[in-house]
């Protein structure tokens, strides 16, 4: 008997969660604004009782983002960090974390300047290197939470080889998959136990929602995080929700976009005779170009490079036209940031020495706009520096 093939990863976005409104067959999935849900007598109800435990449309989106990760759940919350904070929630006073020492500059700071204060232990390695998550791992070490590619030096990590690890201890892993988006790495296929997103990046598309999400690869993570969202109350509102359902939808072109630019634009940055180095796993001169053509099947449109000194970073980005000087990523319109002034200013000026992040260094998402306009914003902008 011929097995049904699974629906392909564009099909899933679009359908799964996606299906048209059972009422009135409405194809975009309903906005339900509501707090609260009408009870026809004592204990009697349709499934629902109260919007923070459960709304149909987070549970829409729910189910769509656990099909694009592979995983049995997607619980939201009401931003990446929210999210973060969620999945930390899980575990006790004295546990201790193994964490990539270049994870996105709030994340250390939710653990260092909140979480140590109830009693969690972090100890901060390079995960590229394997003998150092090794060395890393104690008796309680109960996660080893990473970030592949890095942001914003995009240096790798090998998912399955660290999940081995980790699950040898005893510990889970998670990987924060938010440079990525499921379209182009599948963690939970390489052996992590669970993934995380900001949604407000490539997920959503269009930067105009913040969000995040925790995929699930077990029924006791799900039901934690359920609970969770019913006694911590992060969760994501109905609206933002829709926001995400309508913009994973086109999740696989964007991403393709994405990717076809990123790498013609790493391509142009890496020839540049003013720019002294470029960070992209899609070079050939990467370090890592191998594992990230195993692990990955895209290398997506995140890059950094260097302009040499903080004054030629300010200079091309006070040029910039196309691009647009600001947080975040992900979304269709080209981000161009600073990440020693911006997302990185929490670790200060030590922590980014540490890790190689320079005040001449520019971050850019490339955006879906015409390649040519691009370039040629990039050229009249490098000129200035
Ligand atoms: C890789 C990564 N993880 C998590 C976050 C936090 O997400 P949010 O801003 O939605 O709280 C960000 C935000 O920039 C990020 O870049």
């Amino acid at each position: 008997m011929a097995t049904k093939k699974p629906a392909g990863f564009a099909t899933r976005a679009i359908h799964v969660g996606q299906e048209a409104d059972p009422l009135t067959g409405a194809v975009s999935v309903p906005i339900y604004a509501t707090s609260t849900y009408l009870q026809e007598e004592l204990g009697k109800n349709k499934g629902y009782e109260y919007a923070r435990v459960s709304n149909p449309t987070r549970e829409r989106l729910e189910r769509n983002l656990a099909a694009l990760e592979g995983g049995i759940a997607a619980p939201v919350f009401a931003s990446g960090m929210a999210a973060i904070n969620a999945l930390c929630a899980m575990y006790k006073s004295g546990d201790h974390f193994v964490c990539g020492n270049n994870l996105y500059g709030g994340t250390p700071r939710l653990f260092n300047q909140v979480l140590s204060n109830y009693g969690f232990e972090f100890t901060y390695v390079d995960t590229s290197d394997l003998d150092a998550v090794e060395r890393a791992m104690r008796k309680n070490t109960r996660l080893v939470y990473v970030e592949t590619p890095t942001n914003p030096l995009m240096a790798l990590s090998d998912i399955r080889a660290i999940a081995g690890i980790a699950h040898r201890r005893k510990a889970e892993l998670v990987i924060d998959n938010t440079f990525m988006s499921p379209y182009f790495q599948q963690p939970l296929a390489l052996g992590a136990d669970m993934v995380v997103h900001s949604t407000t990046k490539f997920l959503n598309g269009h930067s105009d929602g913040l969000g995040g999400v925790i995929a699930c690869s077990k029924p006791e993570q799900a039901e934690r995080f359920a609970f969770l969202q019913k006694a911590a109350g992060a969760i994501l509102s109905p609206f933002e929700c829709w926001l995400i359902l309508r913009g994973v939808k086109t999740l696989a072109v964007r991403m393709e976009q994405h990717d076809r630019s990123g790498r013609i634009v790493a391509d142009y940055l890496s020839k540049h005779k003013k720019v002294r180095a470029v960070f992209y796993p899609g070079l050939p001169s990467h370090p890592q170009y191998k594992l990230a053509r195993q692990q990955m099947t895209g290398f997506g449109s995140m890059i950094s490079f260097e302009t040499g000194s903080l004054g030629n970073a300010r200079k091309l980005l006070k040029k910039v036209r196309v691009c647009s000087l600001a947080e975040s990523l992900g979304g269709v319109e080209t981000l161009i940031s600073h990440p020693a002034t911006m997302t990185h200013a929490a670790i200060g000026e030590k922590g980014r020495r540490a890790i190689g992040i320079t005040d001449g260094m520019v971050r850019i998402s490339v955006g879906i706009e015409d390649i040519d306009d691009i370039l040629d914003d990039l050229d009249q902008a490098l000129a200035a520096t």
